[in-house]
């Protein structure tokens, strides 16, 4: 299996070398309207918003900079296919202008001009995005009642073109097979609350980039790109930052576009995807092992485990991940400006592949030798149940 990435610099709102219905899911953050830090980057991009700053116009300002996004709305719409969806990550702002402390909705403006465009929303994840700064708390402290809640999540809005994306040909069917998620992933990633978009993939992330840049956790497009897309599709992300969602869909194994703003972003990008081996690979065997552990916790506290993978041959809870196979990535290369290809193995990944006794799937037919104990760490588990 092979697929191809590609990224531009230019602005979104002028997209013009992705063809229309040509992109299965859009994965996104843009700049968040009437957050400090990207002030500069809307008014680079429309004069009248630093007049509306200077003027100390805040709602103006607000629906100014949401205007120039909303340009690139339109162009994700025309860009999707029907039954493609677009996850965009956004965060509202808080602001005092002119000693007026005030919400700026974001998430809501955003929504609004989705449905104004024809987007069918689906239901949106809030995710936790904890602050640690000491002044978090915003406003009159402990006295009533001029105290703010602080703002510590973000959005994922969720949105379809059209109906329900089909399955029609064998080969299509397949491929959706090959892409299912674990039984267990399903009931935490299609949660609408999300606490712990912390993990070891993006322990390879460097955290002091993702400040400067806004880019959001790997976790997050990956999650969403392994949700809303199968193999082999086409990922698009118009505001492309430092490359998140491009190293995410390398990693899940689906093809990706994507456009920024910034030509400074190029190199930093160019070299993020050297290190997408290693990152793909730490998250695959990560999602791999946690479902070792979760069958293995499964399975000694007495719940049953009825299908087999016909890949890996380890349990699963459900047949519809029997196929589910999820690709390492042998290698990338750049094959040409700002233009890799990935090439993943077609074999499962030998250190997960075990026989696991027949009796295995049954929880009560463990000797008690052989039942770990609560104790056990899970590492342990695993390999008892696996002798
Ligand atoms: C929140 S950041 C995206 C971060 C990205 N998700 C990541 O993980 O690195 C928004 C990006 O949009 C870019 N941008 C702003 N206006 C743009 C435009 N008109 N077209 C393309 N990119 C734009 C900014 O330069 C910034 O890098």
């Amino acid at each position: 299996m092979k697929t191809v990435h590609q990224f531009s610099i230019g602005d979104a709102r002028k997209s013009k070398h992705i063809p229309p219905k040509s992109v299965d899911l859009v994965v996104t953050s843009p700049p968040y309207p009437m957050i400090q830090m990207w002030d500069d980057v809307f008014a680079a991009q429309d004069h009248d918003i630093q007049k509306a700053l200077d003027n100390r116009d805040g709602m103006l300002a607000f629906e100014r900079m949401n205007r120039l996004l909303d340009r690139v709305w339109d162009e994700v719409y025309r860009v999707l296919k029907f039954g493609g969806l677009a996850c965009i990550n956004i965060g509202d702002a808080v602001r005092t202008i002119n000693d007026h402390f005030m919400l700026y909705p974001n998430h809501s403006r955003i929504l609004t001009k989705m449905l104004s465009i024809g987007f069918t929303p689906l239901p949106a994840i809030i995710w936790r995005k904890q602050t640690n700064a000491p002044n978090k708390f915003m406003g009159s402290g402990m006295l009533p009642a001029g105290a703010y809640v602080t703002l510590e999540h973000e959005y994922v809005l969720i949105l379809r073109k059209g109906g329900k994306r089909e399955f029609q040909h064998e080969d299509e069917k397949q491929h959706r097979r090959k892409s299912a998620i674990f039984w267990e992933e399903r009931n935490q990633w299609f949660s609408d609350v999300w606490m712990d978009l912390k993990g070891t993939v993006q322990k390879l992330d460097k955290q002091d980039v993702r400040n400067r840049s806004g880019a959001f956790p790997f976790e997050l497009p990956y999650r969403l790109i392994c949700m809303y897309s199968t193999q082999g599709d086409l990922v698009f992300d118009p505001f492309l930052g430092m490359g998140t969602t491009m190293l995410a869909a390398m990693a899940a194994g689906r093809n990706s576009m994507g456009v920024e703003l910034e030509k400074h972003f190029a190199d930093p990008i160019v070299s993020r995807m050297e290190t997408a081996v290693e990152i793909s690979n730490a998250g695959i065997a990560g999602r791999l092992e946690n479902h070792l552990a979760f069958v293995s916790g499964r399975i000694s506290s007495g719940k049953p485990v009825s299908h087999v993978n016909t890949h890996y041959g380890f349990p699963v809870v459900t047949a519809q991940e029997k196929d589910l196979m999820i690709h390492s990535v042998e290698s990338i290369r750049p094959t040409g400006d700002h233009a890799f290809e990935a090439v993943y193995s077609d074999r499962p990944q030998d250190e997960f592949c075990r026989t696991w006794p027949e009796n295995s799937m049954i929880p009560d037919s463990l000797p008690g030798k052989q039942r770990p104990s609560k104790k056990t760490p899970v590492r342990k588990q695993i390999q008892l149940e696996l002798l």
